[in-house]
């Protein structure tokens, strides 16, 4: 879907941003670019819709190279919620939605009704379309900024630090919403973030960038796990770990009651969870109550098995 190879930029900079640069990402994939500030994430968002150009490399979005795209075709298949949301303040929130619109030939009576559309998907009231960007907090600013990046219904969202200006209780309700709107938009998302939780949250792909190369891509498992540089070691680290124990469910490595050691059966089970809960409450609460084994029943309340403290051997990456 897109398509980096060998790429190089330098602005009008000494020194290169962008090194050497290569990197493919799949249709329906959820990308983060995550790396210290300055290493050149941004720059790298701004080259995927052809806002920067390339000093040398080529870049290829659905098979075909960057320069042979139209502009106005490429920005219709590019949605871009840029870095400080950046809504137009003069224009109601109806009409910042549709704005990518208005340069297609689309009636009022579409418009409204795209607008109506979007707003509901972002989880904001349909009166909030008539309201001006200064009526809004920061968190749904940035609601109406997602809202407008799917406006032309792109196949790729370019998110840059979409959440970065929003507490920590709404950006994690934000995070669910966008979960949501991946998979049930099904588009390729390229999310860039300074928070490791919310890489490890969202990505089904994770780039840890430094310095204007990237030192590694994998999944959440790989990065976490099986991390091959030093820098990604220590950016990710005990924090990224602690993030997957947030994220994954205890569903993923609950065992039957006689493939546990020590062969323990459901009367001997005094605690218990849920297959939806993560592994971090697992963890916890064995080791607050010191055993080494709790119960595990799924959503409608049936046992379904056990959970150890050895749990995450059972994990397969
Ligand atoms: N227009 C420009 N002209 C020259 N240099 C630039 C320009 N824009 C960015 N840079 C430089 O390029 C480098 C990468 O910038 P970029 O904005 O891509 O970083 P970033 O990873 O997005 O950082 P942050 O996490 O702070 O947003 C920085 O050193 C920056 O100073
Ligand atoms: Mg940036």
């Amino acid at each position: 879907m897109i398509e980096f190879h060998v790429v190089n930029q330098q602005y009008e900079a000494e020194k290169p941003i962008i090194k050497h640069l290569s990197l493919t990402i799949e249709k329906g994939e959820f990308v983060v670019l995550i790396g210290p500030s300055g290493c050149g994430k941004t720059t790298l968002l701004k080259m995927m819709n052809g806002l920067i150009k390339p000093d040398s490399g080529e870049i290829r979005i659905k098979g075909k190279e960057l320069k042979e795209w139209d502009p106005i075709t490429l920005k219709r298949n590019i949605g871009y919620v840029i870095q400080q949301v950046g809504l137009f303040p003069h224009l109601s929130i109806e009409k910042n939605i549709v704005y990518a619109l208005d340069i297609q030939k689309v009636s009022e009576t579409v418009k409204k009704e795209r607008a109506r559309e979007l707003i509901q998907l972002v989880g904001l009231a349909e009166d909030y379309l008539a309201k001006y960007p200064n009526e809004l907090s920061g968190g749904q600013k940035q609601r109406v900024g997602i809202a407008r990046a799917l406006a032309a219904d792109p196949e790729i969202i370019l998110m840059d630090e979409p959440l970065g200006a929003v507490d920590q209780i709404n950006r994690a309700v934000l995070q669910d919403e966008i979960i949501r709107i991946y998979q049930t938009l099904n588009k390729t998302i390229v999310f860039v973030t300074h928070d490791i939780e919310e890489a490890i949250k969202l990505g089904t792909k994770i780039v840890v960038m430094n310095q204007g190369e990237i030192v590694e891509v994998g999944s959440r498992d790989a990065i976490v796990f099986h991390s091959k540089s030093h820098f990604a070691d220590d950016f990710i680290g005990n924090k990224g770990f602690l993030s997957y124990l947030n994220i994954v469910k205890i569903e993923q490595v609950v065992c039957p009651f006689d493939g546990i050691n020590g062969n323990v059966s459901e009367k001997d089970m005094v605690f218990w969870v849920t297959t939806a809960d993560p592994l971090i409450v697992g963890i916890r609460m064995c080791l607050e109550n010191g055993v080494n084994h709790i119960g595990v029943r799924n959503a409608a309340g049936q046992v379904v098995g056990a959970f150890d403290l050895g749990c995450l051997s059972r994990l397969k990456f």
